[in-house]
């Protein structure tokens, strides 16, 4: 599967508000129990995926890849809530997300290239805000880990467009852009939080 060019402007995301960082470092704790549920969820999402349309070659072999990083990423996040002596908690929902997933429609095709630009923005919005926790936190080991977690994000992100143009050439590009307007405007109308979303 060729990369996508000029991905940046296939999907093109707001800046989160400047806020986020500070309440975000200001309860490291609560972001991470977030985290760990966020990557657990990526995994399942992609692994989903797989369930609806096993007959697309490329799409079972990407989320599969996929699925594995991030349960691998669940694991460096536990390892990193050990290291800080938390302890997981339950996890109370992404209204962000389910905001987002109800914009999918719900008929094939358009169904399958919503879920995969839907799952494109979220990758897109996860990287940018473990890439600005990379960039505020003290701890080396912990900076290290969201330099990390931010690239694969993108590179994640980047897989979802990939499908998303394979699925439907003529149409992806012009509902990335609907999408990320609508995203801008779920992001807006979410309280900022102690979250990565
Ligand atoms: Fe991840
Ligand atoms: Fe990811």
């Amino acid at each position: 599967m060729e990369q996508v060019p000029l991905l940046s402007d296939a999907l093109p995301l707001v800046a989160s508000d400047p806020r986020w960082l500070a309440v975000a470092l200001a309860d490291l704790d609560a972001v991470h129990a977030d985290h760990l549920h966020c990557e657990r969820k990526a995994a399942q999402s992609a692994l989903s995926l797989i369930r609806s349309y096993p007959e697309r070659a490329d799409l079972v072999r990407e989320m599969a890849r996929l699925a594995h990083d991030e349960t691998r990423h669940v694991v460096q996040v536990a390892q990193l809530m050990s290291r800080r002596g938390q302890t997981a908690s339950y996890d109370h929902g992404d209204a962000y997300a389910a905001a987002l997933r109800g914009h999918i429609r719900g008929r094939e095709p358009e169904r399958l290239l919503d879920r995969l630009l839907v799952f494109a923005l979220i990758e897109g919005r996860s990287a940018e805000r473990l890439g600005l926790l990379a960039g505020a936190l003290d701890e080396p080991k912990a900076r290290a880990l969201y330099a990390s977690l931010a690239e694969a994000e993108v590179r994640h992100r980047d897989i979802f467009l990939s499908l998303a143009r394979d699925a439907a050439p003529a149409t992806w590009r012009a509902r990335a852009t609907e999408l990320a307007g609508v995203e801008a405007e779920v992001l807006a109308d979410h309280p900022i939080a102690a979250r990565i979303h």
